[in-house]
């Protein structure tokens, strides 16, 4: 493929001049399944990594290298061109996947990529190709058009939907190498196509499964009466995770937890969930959960114990009269400031054991730990991102506390001393995770711009 190298174009209408050409390079990424938790996969997380780093050398990056990490790759490019006196920007993504198979409700192959009115649908459309790529072809037109006003630094990593186990290691080993001023992050949500919004939070994650056991071996039904069904404690030990009013039982849960000032209160007010997001999730059922917060506070500002799984005994087809001889659960906390992981699922771990009957076994394994972030929105690299929001929107971003993870974010903020910037495009019905994940066309040419605005507002307003 040949590339126009247009020093007259601002990079904002070579962005537009090529944004059919930005369509199809992400097809092409969609097409390989580089799905991380799952080991038979292997082959294609690696030949996504190729493939970006081959996109990456074709723009113009330089000491492009698909690093090892124990686990699967990082793929790494920078541009280093900028000046002393500009701020560098390290860039971080995710390029593998969730698993997705047609029977969980797609309505074509997860990998052959479809556009239908203006979305594109695949998986990892919106989490994370399609993010990963708007800030790579942002940097594309910015070289493209005589260079960029801040210095680039890519870090897109290859196991953020397995708990990016081996990244934390990985950047401490390359702390020289990801020397930066800020990380910029597009991995979560936009408010809607017309109103802009960033994160300023992300929770932190424990995650830990249960298994509890009784008989040596599943037991003829005609058994019962005499010993504590394992599957029936496993219910009865979830059961007694949340009070009935929706709080976690787990003493000690809410202790480090930070409560929020009237300022921060009375802002999120206005960027609540809205009704209509709640009516394509919910339909109209009722909502649960700690009384005396908007929905918007729950999801960002405060704790969570949610059952992810829960297993025992027979479930296929037919009937099996059985005491089965194990049942388990897997259990995750989302963990806001000022909560630290280790503490927490000490005080889950102890919880459990307290609450488990004398007549079953209990045995905890722990499965990963992230920490929450939170970078203040005066900030000015927030600001620079508010100013390019403000560029591309006719509506000024809403701030707003993200609900999900991203494991490795908090090692940028400790480890390395960075900011962290979480510009998102992805729409709240994108279906990350889901079947039919798709990503909007209309974000991807806005995040695009958007991104590059960024750099241009970055440089003007805040110092290397
Ligand atoms: N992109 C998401 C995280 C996200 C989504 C943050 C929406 C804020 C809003 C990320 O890919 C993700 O799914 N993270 C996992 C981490 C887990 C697999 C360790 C999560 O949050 O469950
Ligand atoms: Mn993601
Ligand atoms: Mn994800």
């Amino acid at each position: 493929m040949t590339m126009t190298t247009t020093t007259t174009m601002t990079p904002y209408e070579y962005a537009a001049a090529h944004q059919e050409r930005f369509v199809q390079e992400l097809i092409d990424l969609l097409r390989i399944p580089s799905i991380s938790t799952d080991p038979a996969f292997a082959p294609q997380v690696r030949q996504a990594a190729d493939w970006l780093a081959a996109d990456m050398r074709r723009i113009g990056l330089e000491n492009v290298a698909v690093l090892p990490t124990g686990g699967h790759p990082v793929v790494y490019g920078d541009w280093l061109h900028a000046g002393d006196d500009a701020p560098t920007v390290l860039i971080y993504g995710h390029y593998d996947v969730q698993p997705a198979v047609l029977a969980d409700g797609w309505l074509h192959d997860p990998f052959t990529p479809v556009i239908r009115e203006q979305r594109l649908y695949a998986r990892g459309a919106c989490d994370d190709k399609g993010q990963v790529l708007a800030q790579l072809k942002a940097a594309e037109a910015l070289l493209a058009t005589g260079g960029s006003p801040v210095n680039l630094k890519y870090l897109i990593e290859g196991e953020e939907e397995s708990s990016s186990e081996n990244l934390p290691g990985f950047v401490l080993a390359q702390r020289e190498r990801l020397r930066a001023d800020v990380v910029l992050i597009s991995d979560t949500r936009i408010e809607s196509l017309e109103q802009p919004s960033l994160n300023y939070s992300l929770r932190g994650l424990v995650t830990l499964e249960i298994t509890v056991t009784g008989p040596t071996r599943d037991l003829h039904s005609g058994f019962g009466g005499i010993l504590h069904n394992p599957a029936q404690a496993v219910a009865e030990i979830v059961a007694k995770l949340h009070h009935p009013d929706g709080r976690v039982a787990v003493p000690g849960f809410y202790d480090a937890v930070r409560s929020l000032g009237a300022e921060e209160r009375a802002a999120l007010q206005a960027a609540d969930l809205p009704p209509r997001e709640w009516q394509h999730m919910m339909g109209d059922l009722p909502e649960w959960g700690e009384a005396g917060y908007l929905k918007i506070e729950r999801i960002g500002t405060r704790p969570t114990l949610e059952i992810n799984g829960l297993y025992g005994g027979y479930s296929g087809d037919g009937f099996k009269t059985v005491i089965p001889a194990r049942a388990g659960a897997k259990i995750s906390c989302r963990l806001v400031a000022d909560q630290d992981p280790e503490t927490i699922f000490a005080g889950v771990s102890a919880y459990l054991r307290q609450i488990t009957p004398p007549t079953v076994r209990l045995d905890i394994r722990p499965l990963g730990h992230g920490r929450p972030v939170h970078t203040p929105t005066d900030h000015p690299a927030v600001q620079a991102a508010k100013r390019a929001y403000g560029r591309n929107w006719d509506k000024a971003p809403l701030f707003i506390p993200g609900g999900g993870s991203i494991p490795v974010v908090a090692e940028f903020q400790e480890k390395l001393n960075l900011p962290v910037v979480l510009m998102g495009f992805s729409l709240p019905d994108g279906g990350a995770h889901g079947p039919n994940e798709s990503f909007h066309l209309e974000m991807y040419r806005k995040g695009v711009a958007t991104v590059i605005a960024f750099m241009e507002e970055l440089r003007a307003g805040m110092p290397a």
